[in-house]
């Protein structure tokens, strides 16, 4: 894993995947730790981010390093006229590591394949969010007690939403069964189910969610993204599509946890933020120990 890019889940085996989460406990028992000795890691946010970007540069100072970048391109080179390639080839020669956001999906790619430093992936388009991804299974792990066997739902931007992407894959090792709730416009891309059929498993796909709450161990909301949407009309329509609201988990499981990318928009009310089962904002927290164990893990120190 040692100089390796972490573009899409995909690039992790099972096994590596496990290695990290086990890694982010040691650093969520002990986060502040001197192993980046002053090495440098650039923060490229090419689109707007509160969570990632502050997540990944608290990591970074608690290991040590340090932080340069920005967080919107308006302010480098790049509204000149730069292009991708040129930027990261530059920001190369400056940094040991990068991490990138980008609103074209496979942009990563792209720079990975360009860029002299590894780079991770904080998001590309509509496509993959593969750090999002091992925070959302530490979460899961953290409390569940385990990754297999789960009962998991995603409710909402199944279409457009990069975390479910990249969360359905991972989750596909780990003997899941998948309830996918969202707009009949909003449906999971069939390249996402593919990884749930090779790995022969089920799911089932629902426009309502009511019913599918009390048979969850996760139940996994997102946002509908409105910044995907080609014509705002068609997110009009769907923008109030679901709203879980605290009376709707009284016959859930004790066990069931809610979790959410953020940031929220109105898909949570805000009387579900007391309820125990409410965990969306431990579970960005989890993303500091997450990210702290890949970039230990990428450059070489653990
Ligand atoms: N979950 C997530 O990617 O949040 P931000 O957009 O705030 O980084």
């Amino acid at each position: 894993m040692k100089n390796r890019s972490l573009v899409s889940i995909n690039d992790y085996s099972k096994e590596e995947i496990i290695r990290i989460l086990d890694l982010a406990e040691e650093f969520e028992k002990q986060p502040l730790q001197n192993l980046l000795g002053g090495r440098v890691v650039a923060s490229l946010f090419f689109e707007p981010s509160t969570r990632t970007r502050l997540s990944f540069e608290t990591a970074i100072q608690q290991l040590g390093g340090n932080v340069i970048g920005f967080a919107s391109a308006a302010s480098t080179s790049v509204s000149k006229g730069e292009s991708l390639k040129d930027t990261i080839l530059m920001v190369a020669n400056y940094s040991n590591l990068i991490v990138m956001r980008h609103p074209v999906e496979g942009s990563a790619r792209y720079a990975s394949e360009v860029s002299s430093v590894p780079i991770i992936n904080a998001g590309d388009g509509a496509n993959q969010h593969p750090t999002q991804c091992l925070l959302d299974l530490y979460s899961i792990r953290k409390t569940q007690g385990t990754l297999d066997n789960l009962e998991v739902t995603f409710v909402g931007d199944l279409k457009y939403g990069r975390t479910v992407h990249s969360l359905v894959i991972a989750l596909s090792q780990f003997n899941t069964k998948f309830h996918l709730v969202s707009p009949e416009e909003l449906k999971l891309p069939s390249a996402v189910k593919r990884h749930i059929k090779e790995a022969k498993l089920s799911y089932e796909q629902y426009t309502d969610f009511t019913d599918v709450i009390p048979k969850s161990d996760i139940i996994y909301m997102t946002r509908i993204q409105r910044e995907r949407f080609p014509d705002p009309l068609e997110y009009e329509k769907v923008k109030n599509a679901y709203i879980l609201e605290n009376a709707m988990l009284d016959n859930s499981k004790d066990n069931v946890r809610i979790l959410h990318p953020l940031p929220r928009v109105n898909e949570i009310s805000t009387d579900v933020d007391q309820n125990p089962k409410a965990y969306y904002f431990q579970q960005a927290l989890n993303g500091v120990f997450v990210r702290q164990a890949l970039i230990a893990t990428i450059m070489g120190v653990k």
